[in-house]
């Protein structure tokens, strides 16, 4: 059987703006919000880390991009800090930025790397924030102008777009849980108002990448939204345990926001969960029928792929959780090791959504530190990454059409209200000097992509 992944696989690595990019004040750029709470309220984030500097991205992209390089992607997974680009609520677009990240663009195009652009990945500008945020009204016009700038300079260099990344942290855990910035414990009511404006707001700049983007070329773009990977795997792999997890996957859970089909459905359904009505119909934002049903098509599902929960078949309906045997593999950030969850996660996603699936996020933070010798080992990433991709080559080979891996991350970086703590990166990065040093799993990367995969087995 062959098992190796197809020849024109896309492999790449992600990273986002906030998180690697510090200049935090660089040509033109204001706040996010993140930098507002690093600023103001530091004791927000594990240490009072600040992503101020961050892994100075900005002025450093061209050796990061050689780093990149030397692993042997063809893709790059990057986001774009929207206050660069509007650093203010004025209709007037600061070309400064929009100059660097044509640079970033062209950069990675002269290295044979595709460019994959993400347009927002939780750094709200601080003067959005401060008129209400995903709550404002005009928030999806907002985003639609952002977007519309955005494509009308890169839209035709770049193809592969992705509005919006994992709306359940930066609603759920930003707005509801008061966990990630702005910090807040709103309403569910009014959590839930802020998930439909992203969904709608997703629409527009769905629509307004491919009207800039054709203007300014014959390109054909493709254009994702990414969740969180909720996934609950079977037990077994008896014919109820594993109906049983895919059911659970996609249920809408004790906190709806948490769930991926809050999302997905009215994206790729045209239609809200049916539990929603049923279960928080009390609460539900009055206008929710009136936002579908979409018209834009959405070309692929990008999932963030980490854990997953393990079940079995109810006594009488539904999933029951199975407890990890004790000592189970954890990650750092505290995430338990599953690799099935490569395996069962795409072919859920995939059978309920039918669209390609690209895994656009998959890693682990570990303590990693330089060795005597000046060299990062990391033999925990290299065991998780053979794990994980052996686990998605079955996938793929059972027919699921999974295009394309980013290892989540290029770099260590700002792991948010983690501060550094957390280093995910293939890279690691010493942030007293901005010192990189390419950790053994990046070069064990580099032979998966040069083998297709051949040397996992
Ligand atoms: C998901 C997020 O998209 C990314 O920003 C974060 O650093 C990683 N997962 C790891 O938590």
């Amino acid at each position: 059987m062959n098992r190796v992944f197809p020849k024109q696989f896309t492999w790449g690595a992600a990273t986002s703006a906030c998180q690697i990019e510090g200049g935090v004040l660089a040509g033109g750029r204001t706040f996010s919000i993140w930098d507002h709470y690093c600023q103001w309220q530091p004791e927000k984030i594990l240490n009072e880390d600040s992503c101020h500097e961050a892994t100075d991205h900005f002025h450093r992209f061209s050796e990061d991009l050689d780093l990149l390089q030397q692993i042997g992607v063809n893709a790059y997974r990057f986001s774009i800090s929207w206050s660069r680009i509007f650093p203010n609520f004025c209709p007037t677009v600061n070309s400064e930025g929009l100059d660097f990240y044509e640079r970033l663009v062209d950069e990675c195009l002269r290295r044979g790397i595709q460019p994959w652009v993400t347009l927002y990945h939780w750094d709200l500008p601080l003067w959005l924030h401060y008129r209400g945020g995903w709550l404002n009204p005009s928030a999806p016009e907002l985003f639609q102008e952002f977007a519309s700038a955005v494509a009308k300079r890169l839209g035709d260099r770049v193809i592969h777009w992705m509005t919006f990344n994992e709306p359940q942290c930066f609603i759920g855990k930003g707005l509801y849980e008061g966990e990630h910035a702005p910090f807040f414990r709103l309403p569910l009511r009014d959590a839930l108002l802020a998930a439909m404006s992203v969904i709608r707001a997703h629409e527009l700049a769905t629509e307004a990448i491919r009207r800039c983007s054709a203007s300014s070329s014959g390109v054909k773009v493709k254009i994702g939204f990414v969740t969180v990977g909720i996934v609950s795997v079977p037990a077994t792999e008896g014919e109820a345990d594993v109906a049983a997890a895919e059911e659970d996957t996609f249920l809408l859970g004790e906190n709806p926001l948490w769930s991926a089909s809050l999302y997905l459905d009215p994206i790729f359904l045209g239609r809200i969960p049916e539990e929603l009505p049923q279960r928080f119909g009390n609460v539900l934002p009055d206008w929710i029928e009136r936002m579908l049903p979409l018209t834009q098509c959405t070309d692929f599902l990008g999932l963030n792929l980490y854990t997953a929960k393990r079940v079995c078949a109810g006594k009488e309906r539904g999933a029951m959780k199975v407890l990890s045997p004790p000592g189970s593999a954890t990650t750092n950030i505290g995430w338990e090791v599953v690799p099935e969850c490569m395996y069962w996660g795409p072919k859920f996603y995939y059978q309920r959504y039918k669209v390609p699936i690209i895994i656009t996020e998959n890693g682990m933070a570990a303590h990693d530190w330089p060795s005597v010798d000046g060299k990062v080992y990391d033999p925990q990433r290299v065991a998780f990454l053979r794990e994980y991709l052996l686990q998605l080559s079955g996938c793929i080979n059972d027919g699921v059409p999974v295009e394309g891996y980013f290892h989540w991350s290029l770099l260590d970086n700002f792991e948010w209200a983690m501060g550094y703590r957390m280093r995910f990166g293939l890279i690691y990065v010493d942030y007293s000097t901005q010192k990189r040093i390419p950790k053994e799993s990046a070069s064990f990367y580099r032979q998966i992509i040069a083998t297709s995969g051949e040397v996992l087995f």
